[in-house]
C-alpha cells in the first residue's frame, strides 16, 4: 500500500528524552481500552462533532481518511459507513483500543509522532480528543499535515483551555485556546478556522469542546 510507508525521521525529542512518559500514556490507554464506558466503541451519528467530521471528509470520499488517535474507531467507522468508498485507517497508539475497531477498517498501531505513511498521501484526516495527549503538538501538527495530501482537509476536535480544570486529566493532557491552534495551523495550512461544538443541535455549546478545521 503507497500510503503505508514506513519512513525514518529522527525521534522526537522530548518522548526521546522521557521513554518513560511515552511508555506511561500508551499503557494508559492499553489498560483503558476494557472501559468502554468511558471509552466508548460506537457514537450517536446525531452528535454534532460526528456530523461536522462528515461533513469536512467529504471532498476525502474517495480516498484514504486517517483518524489519528481513533481510540476503538467509533468515528472512523461512522466516516466508512457514509462514505464506503473511502479506505478509512483507524490509527492509535493502544493496540488494545484498535482491537475493537470493526473490521470494515484499516488498523495501524503507531504514534502520532511519527506517523508511519507517506507524505502527501492521505485525503482527509481527524483527530478527535487526541491531539491532547501528543505532548508534542508541533510535531504532532507536522505529522499529521506532512502526510495530508495538499487540499486535504483535516478536522481536530479538542478541549477548550478556557475551561481547563473542569475535568480530571492525566499530567501530561493539554488543552487549546482557540486562537494558540488555529495559529499553529495556520503556519502548516492554507485555510484555517473554529468554532464550538455542543452535542446535540438545540443546545447551545457550554464552550468546552472546539472545533478546527483547515485545509493543508
Ligand atoms: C480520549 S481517546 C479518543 C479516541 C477517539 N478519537 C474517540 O473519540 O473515540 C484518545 C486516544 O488517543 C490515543 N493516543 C494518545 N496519544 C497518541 C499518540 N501519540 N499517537 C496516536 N494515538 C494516541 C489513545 O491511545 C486514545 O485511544
Amino acid at each position: 500500500m503507497d500510503w503505508l510507508k514506513r519512513i525514518k525521521r529522527s525521534k522526537d525529542a522530548r518522548i526521546q528524552a522521557n521513554p518513560e512518559l511515552a511508555t506511561e500514556i500508551r499503557r494508559s490507554f492499553e489498560a483503558a481500552a476494557s472501559d468502554e464506558a468511558h471509552f466508548p466503541s460506537v457514537i450517536d451519528e446525531r452528535i454534532q462533532h460526528v456530523r461536522v467530521v462528515i461533513e469536512h471528509m467529504r471532498t476525502a470520499s474517495t480516498g484514504v481518511i486517517l483518524d489519528v488517535g481513533s481510540g476503538k474507531g467509533r468515528f472512523a467507522a461512522v466516516v466508512k459507513r457514509h462514505y464506503p468508498q473511502a479506505h478509512v485507517v483507524a490509527f492509535d497508539l493502544a493496540g488494545a483500543m484498535l482491537a475493537s475497531a470493526p473490521a470494515s477498517l484499516s488498523r495501524v498501531c503507531g504514534s502520532m509522532l511519527e506517523i508511519p505513511f507517506a507524505s502527501s498521501s492521505v485525503s482527509g484526516a481527524l483527530a478527535i480528543e487526541s491531539l491532547e495527549h501528543a505532548v508534542d503538538i508541533d510535531r504532532a501538527l507536522d505529522e499529521i499535515c506532512r502526510v495530508l495530501k495538499p487540499g486535504g482537509h483535516l478536522v481536530i476536535i479538542d478541549k477548550n483551555a478556557e475551561h481547563w480544570g473542569r475535568l480530571q486529566t492525566p499530567h501530561w493532557e493539554k488543552w487549546f485556546h482557540r486562537a494558540d491552534l488555529e495559529d499553529r495551523l495556520r503556519k502548516r495550512c492554507s485555510s484555517v478556522s473554529s468554532r464550538l461544538i455542543s452535542y446535540w443541535d438545540d443546545v447551545e455549546p457550554d464552550g468546552l469542546f472546539l472545533g478546527w478545521f483547515a485545509v493543508k
